[in-house]
């Protein structure tokens, strides 16, 4: 297995711009890293940069100790899997497994013991000699991953491998790359554009928008502290709830609060944004509480809790609250929250970073 390293990447495919733009990631040995971010921002790019499929514009590619940017991809030992499981339909399991070992010169003996090894791995013993056509989307999800598995690579990267399941079988499909990851130890970076995928799979997440690098952390850092106001909507669902306004002497004032922020004293910017997760709006006053009062718009009882929907200054916000209460449409609720919950980002264009912490 191989750390992975990129330094100071990027793409410009045609005038319109770049695609990728001044990426530095480590990913380290045998870590399990997720790239994430909305359709477009270049995740695919990134992956295909380092598996020797797209060449940058500029930058270096690391795999382990050595800069591969002038191997050619089947000479920097990764193994890729992609949404499409693009397996051959006229070859069996076995054959589309055993495919690219034969390709490579492996030994009749050696191919079967890896086949059957990945198999095993996969739970895919029993279809080895049936053809595509007559597997489900996870067997051919799995075959696809068994293909990437024999190989024995060095890395391993995904691309949205699991975009064409049905919700059920992403989930364990999900988990299964977790575990595959526990088993094998290996160095996997997996690229997605939901959050929740990025969130439970992750040793560290990397979100991606408009080709840069927004924050790499951990999931729950990232979630509890995102650097920025991309970050910060992206990641959650439903998204962190925002609210408008300006700083003047340290205070957040918008058309219906002014919060005082004991660190920001004496600060003033013409435009920031407030920040609070749904479920960090309670229907119980703790101490200390601010309170704010709102008439429910739409009400979503998801069973386990209800997300409650409702407007304030002319923006949709998202409490989750426990189910129980039969909550409806045109109530009007009092809301609580913690001030410790605020965040606060500034709103200088492109620059959304977040600048606070606590409240008086
Ligand atoms: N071969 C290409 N030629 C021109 N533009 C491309 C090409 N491939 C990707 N792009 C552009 O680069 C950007 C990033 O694409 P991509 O890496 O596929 O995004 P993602 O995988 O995050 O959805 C997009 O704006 C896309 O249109
Ligand atoms: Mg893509």
């Amino acid at each position: 297995m191989s750390a992975v390293k990129l330094v100071n990447i990027s793409k410009q495919f045609d005038e319109s711009g770049f695609a990728v733009r001044g990426v530095n990631i480590q990913i380290k040995d045998g870590e399990l890293a997720i790239l994430v971010g909305p359709s477009g921002c270049g995740k695919s790019t990134i992956l295909r940069m380092i598996a020797g499929l797209e060449e940058q514009t500029g930058g270096d590619v690391f795999i382990g100790d050595t800069c591969v940017n002038n191997l050619p991809p089947r000479r920097r030992d990764i193994a890729m899997v992609f949404q499409d499981y693009a397996l051959y339909p006229h070859m069996s399991v076995y054959e589309n497994l055993a495919f690219g070992l034969k390709l490579r010169h492996l030994q009749r003996d050696e191919i079967e013991q890896r086949v059957a090894e990945a198999a095993a791995i996969l739970g895919i013993g029993n279809l080895l000699k049936r053809k595509p056509s007559a597997l489900s989307g996870g067997q051919r999800q799995r075959v696809a991953l068994g293909r990437a598995l024999v190989r024995q690579p060095q890395v391993f990267l995904f691309d949205e491998p699991l975009s064409n399941l049905d919700a059920k079988l992403r989930a364990q499909m999900r988990t299964e790359i977790s575990r595959l990851h526990n088993q094998l130890g290996a160095t996997m970076i997996y690229v997605t554009h939901d959050q929740v995928e990025a969130m439970t799979m992750g040793d560290r997440i990397i979100v991606i928008n408009a080709g840069t690098v927004q924050q790499v952390d951990t999931p729950l850092a990232v979630y509890n502290k995102p650097a920025n106001l991309f970050t910060a909507g992206f990641i959650g669902s439903p998204s962190m709830n925002f609210l408008k306004g300006r700083m003047a002497a340290g205070s957040f004032i918008s058309d219906s609060f002014e919060i005082p922020f004991r660190q920001l004293k004496g600060e003033t910017r013409p435009e920031v944004t407030l920040g609070i997760r749904p479920e960090q709006l309670h229907l119980n006053r703790p101490d200390n509480a601010l309170a704010l009062s709102a008439e429910l718009d739409v009400v979503e009882q998801l069973g386990s809790e209800s997300l409650l929907y409702f407007n304030l200054e002319h923006r949709q916000w998202i409490a989750r609250v426990p189910a129980g209460e039969n909550y409806r449409p045109g109530q009007k609720l009092e809301f609580y929250l913690n001030p410790a919950d605020l965040q606060l980002f500034a709103d200088a264009e492109r620059d959304y970073r977040s600048i606070i912490v606590e409240t008086d």
